[in-house]
């Protein structure tokens, strides 16, 4: 491991760490007034949801490493407390990342890179109408991290109305992330599309709960051959498989087979009812082989 000491390393070599392995992040493409009524569009990845009671986001217009300036979003939001936070599609990255350019102050965002204001109805920022779902926010309080350069100002928001484009809802009013096609920010210049081929599902581990991997046989545990997701998913499970099961797979001499002759072929048939949700069966195949 290289351990670094994250107070004395060069700190945009700490920036990068963190875009880089704090990835992929939501991005919030946020909007604001000035007092003068200017309206400004800038996106934020350091940015997340955090409740619901209120419904809270918090994003970071941070100070700039190399010149120690703040952002405009910054200056609009401490002469006017109010934002309207907007999600990013695929379709729209492209504008999206036109509109971080460094353009000067009163520059209209929404005409530089394209975007359609829509009048909000709680606060003065204007919403984007190409994003799909827009969150109408009060700004409740601005946490400054430090005053020099690279410093955080963490923008806690309460969210007092959101819109939600119906194209993005399924017939319940769930949100369908097909639909969404939303984009996650990395380091560098890459961004991820969360499309199927990024997407996979994990179940949650609620409805009961699991033995843990400290409570499955050493053979298992220790096995060169099983990976943490595969002891992830076993240690999933709600009890042991009794020992019935475990004999009838014992009674099959065809496991004992294979695992000496071919371990490879049995650990992927493992890993193929792990895939399918066939705990149970996956590891009283185990069991039968391996006890
Ligand atoms: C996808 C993306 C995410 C960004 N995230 C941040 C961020 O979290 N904090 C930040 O200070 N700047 C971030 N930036 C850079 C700002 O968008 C950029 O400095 C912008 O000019 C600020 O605009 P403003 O001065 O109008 O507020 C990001 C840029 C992009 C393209």
């Amino acid at each position: 491991m290289l351990s670094l000491d994250a107070f004395s390393i060069n700190q945009s070599y700490l920036h990068r760490i963190l875009l880089n392995s704090v990835a992929p992040r939501p991005i919030a493409f946020v909007s604001t007034i000035d007092d003068e009524g200017r309206p400004n569009l800038a996106p934020f990845s350091f940015f997340n949801a955090f409740g619901v009671n209120p419904g809270t986001l918090i994003f970071s217009p941070a100070r700039r490493g190399r010149n120690n300036t703040t952002k405009h979003t910054y200056q609009n939001l401490r002469q006017v407390p109010e934002a309207v936070v907007n999600v990013v599609t695929y379709s729209m990255v492209q504008q999206v990342s036109l509109a971080s350019t460094d353009f000067p102050k009163g520059v209209n965002e929404f005409e530089k890179a394209g975007f359609t204001p829509l009048e909000s109805l709680k606060v003065k920022p204007f919403r984007v109408a190409e994003s799909p779902v827009q969150y109408e926010c009060r700004v409740r309080q601005i946490i400054p991290t430090g005053q020099g350069g690279g410093a955080a100002n963490l923008v806690i928001c309460s969210i007092l109305k959101v819109h939600i484009d119906e194209s993005v809802l399924d017939e319940n009013n769930e949100i369908d992330p097909d639909k969404m096609d939303l984009v996650g920010r990395m380091g560098g210049n890459y961004y991820v599309r969360a499309d199927q081929n990024a997407r996979f599902i994990v179940p949650k581990p609620l409805h009961s709960i699991g033995i843990g991997i400290d409570a499955l046989p050493p053979a298992i545990r220790f096995s060169k051959y099983l990976t943490g997701n595969d002891l992830g998913r076993l240690g999933n499970i709600a009890a042991l498989p009794d020992q019935d099961l475990i004999n009838r797979w014992k009674a099959n001499s065809g496991l004992q087979e294979m695992i000496s002759n071919n371990p490879t072929l049995f650990y992927d048939n493992i890993r193929a009812l792990l895939d399918e949700g066939k705990t149970a069966e996956a590891l009283s195949r185990l069991m039968a082989a391996l006890l």
